[in-house]
């Protein structure tokens, strides 16, 4: 059954002038300031959204939406999104962002194509300084991917979106424990926690957070891997083989996909996509240094510290 999608003219002072996108939750649109400027409006809608919201679920999501809210205030680099605005329009809470004027990472390189390798390296060390402001605040994103980075035209300067699914100690930590984030792009650690979260993390909220800001640093591998060859680093046809190549192979080679390329790219991804998230470059800035050494600087493994493998 479809239904007309019908939704309000203007956002408070913020007059609606496209629909964007309908993602999973909420709406996008794009809107007029008072001022002139362009902005765009993410908007909680209880119909409308990607998929349909229960009328039991829409306060837990409203919650949810807040701290989305909450967390994006506290966002402060031009590679990542600003928060401008926030309000309710009747029953409908929205917040108002810079306007991007772009495209995804995932169709510009999905419908046109990869990257050429100092291209990647570059746009990566422009992610890796914004997503270090984020971790800097404490802020977990927990979905670094490609959909969620958007290049902007023309010079394809990086805006880090959608915050939907952060983490941060000083709001609520609800949905923790969940598989939150992107099959194909979530670290071992996510996929199965038992198997790779040691004892005593859970609970803990800095070791937590340290677990959470650790999957954004897979994500920045994710990205670039993505960047380079249109690729998933850890392919299957079902979720079951995509959950098994990421707990348990290695990243399938970009010189396998991309044979031109130099070594140096894998051997970082080698070291960003650790199993054990402990292994793995500690922080967005030190993540970032390897893209700029193009990975001659990568260190020895630490101790391991628990049986892992
Ligand atoms: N600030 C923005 N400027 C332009 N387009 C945006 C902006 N924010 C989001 N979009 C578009 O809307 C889509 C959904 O936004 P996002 O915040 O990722 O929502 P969801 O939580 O539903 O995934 C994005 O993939 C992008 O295409
Ligand atoms: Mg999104």
């Amino acid at each position: 059954m479809t239904s007309k999608f019908e939704y309000p003219k203007s956002f408070g002072r913020y007059k609606v002038l496209d629909l964007v996108a309908r993602g999973g939750l909420a709406a996008i649109f794009k809107c007029e300031a008072p001022d002139g400027d362009l902005v765009a409006v993410k908007a909680l809608l209880k119909e409308g959204g990607g998929i349909n919201v229960t009328e039991s679920q829409y306060p837990m999501l409203t919650t949810r939406f807040q701290r989305e809210i909450q967390i994006t205030g506290q966002l402060d680099h031009r590679a990542v999104v600003r928060l401008i605005d926030s309000g309710y329009e009747g029953d409908i809470p929205y917040m108002v962002i810079n306007y991007v004027v772009g495209e995804r990472l995932f169709e510009r390189i999905y419908e046109g194509a990869p990257m050429e390798v100092e291209e990647a390296r570059t746009l990566m060390i422009k992610v890796c300084d914004g997503l270090q402001m984020v971790h800097f605040k404490n802020i977990a994103h927990r979905d670094v991917q490609p959909k969620n980075l958007l290049l902007v035209i023309p010079d394809d300067d990086p805006v880090l979106i959608d915050f939907g699914l952060a983490l941060t100690p000083h709001l609520s930590m609800e949905g923790k424990t969940e598989r939150a984030g992107t099959v194909s792009y979530m670290p071992p650690e996510i996929v199965d926690r038992e198997r790779f979260i040691p004892p005593g993390v859970m609970g803990n909220i800095n070791r937590e957070m340290e677990l959470f800001r650790s999957a954004d640093i897979w994500g920045i591998g994710c990205l670039f891997y993505f960047s380079l060859s249109g690729k998933r680093p850890f392919p299957g046809d079902t979720e079951e083989e995509v959950f098994k190549a990421i707990t348990d192979s290695p990243h399938v080679p970009l010189s396998d996909i991309v044979p031109s390329i130099p070594e140096w790219p894998d051997k970082v991804l080698d070291y960003i996509f650790q199993k054990d998230y402990r292994q793995r470059p500690s922080t967005p800035l030190l993540t970032g240094t390897q893209f700029e050494d193009r990975g001659t600087t990568i260190p020895q493994p630490k101790k391991k510290l628990f049986g892992l493998f």
